[in-house]
């Protein structure tokens, strides 16, 4: 069992949302277009897309993440990590963009892409049984996740808002593959070097048994995170504005 503690981001406020002059709009059901469209946002990652709601995410910064993985398996952690920089996202390329039409009440959206690196830097803080091993600490880490085949799942609802129609998510999913990963966690054990880098080098070693168990709430984190990021540039721009017939 998991639970999922506290996620919250640097809100982007929006003065006067409007589609952005300089990306096109597409037909309904486009799904070419809209690759191509959701491609060209995700490069422009350290400028963000403010008219649309969307912040600067290259790097994205979250102020808290924390998972809270009980029970009797072989992880037993505690792992909330804050002021976190997710660097990667400008490299995301979108390969599938399917059921996004006319109708945005219980729409299945499915989204399929790559991203070569998924890195979250912050500071954290640690304490449990990871495979055995029991571990305690708090500093800065690096968790660094390469080549990451990604699929979110999203359930829409629609809201009215002064006669107008706006997409939210009423349920999201995320799952991901990954090929590669690099941890690093520093000041493990009150900073004793000797353990630190014994369970550096475990940790990089069993990386693939580590993360099948974190995975599901890694996984719910960041759905939290991108549901928060598609509510706020939906919920800002009247859904057929964002679409031409
Ligand atoms: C994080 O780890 C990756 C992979 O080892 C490395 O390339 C990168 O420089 C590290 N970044 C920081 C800020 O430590």
């Amino acid at each position: 069992m998991f639970r999922i503690l506290l996620i919250m981001m640097i809100a982007c406020t929006v003065q006067s949302a409007k589609f952005p002059t300089d990306l096109e709009k597409c037909k309904y059901d486009d799904e070419k277009c809209y690759i191509n469209v959701a491609n060209t946002i995700m490069k422009r990652g350290s400028k963000g897309y403010a008219e649309l709601g969307l912040p600067v995410f290259e790097p994205l910064f979250v102020n808290k993440i924390g998972i809270d993985q009980g029970g009797d398996g072989p992880v037993v952690l505690k792992l909330h990590m804050k002021d976190v920089n997710i660097h990667g996202f400008s490299g995301v390329k979108f390969k599938a963009i399917k059921g996004l039409g006319k109708n945005i009440d219980k729409a299945k959206i499915d989204l399929k892409y790559t991203q070569p690196i998924f890195q979250m830097i912050g500071k954290y803080t640690t304490e449990g049984k990871v495979l055995v091993l029991p571990v305690q600490g708090d500093g800065n880490c690096n968790i660094t996740l390469v080549n990451n085949d990604c699929h979110v799942k999203l359930l829409t609802k629609k809201i009215e808002k002064n006669g107008k129609s706006y997409m939210q998510i009423d349920k999201i999913k995320f799952n991901f593959d990954t090929t590669d990963a690099k941890i690093v966690f520093e000041n493990l054990f009150n900073g004793n070097k000797e353990l630190s880098d014994t369970f550096n080098l475990f940790i990089n070693d069993n990386w693939r048994d580590i993360l099948k168990e974190i995975k599901p709430a890694m996984s719910e984190s960041i759905a939290a995170v991108y549901k928060q990021i598609i509510n706020n540039i939906f919920g800002n721009i009247p859904y057929d504005e964002l679409f031409t017939e």
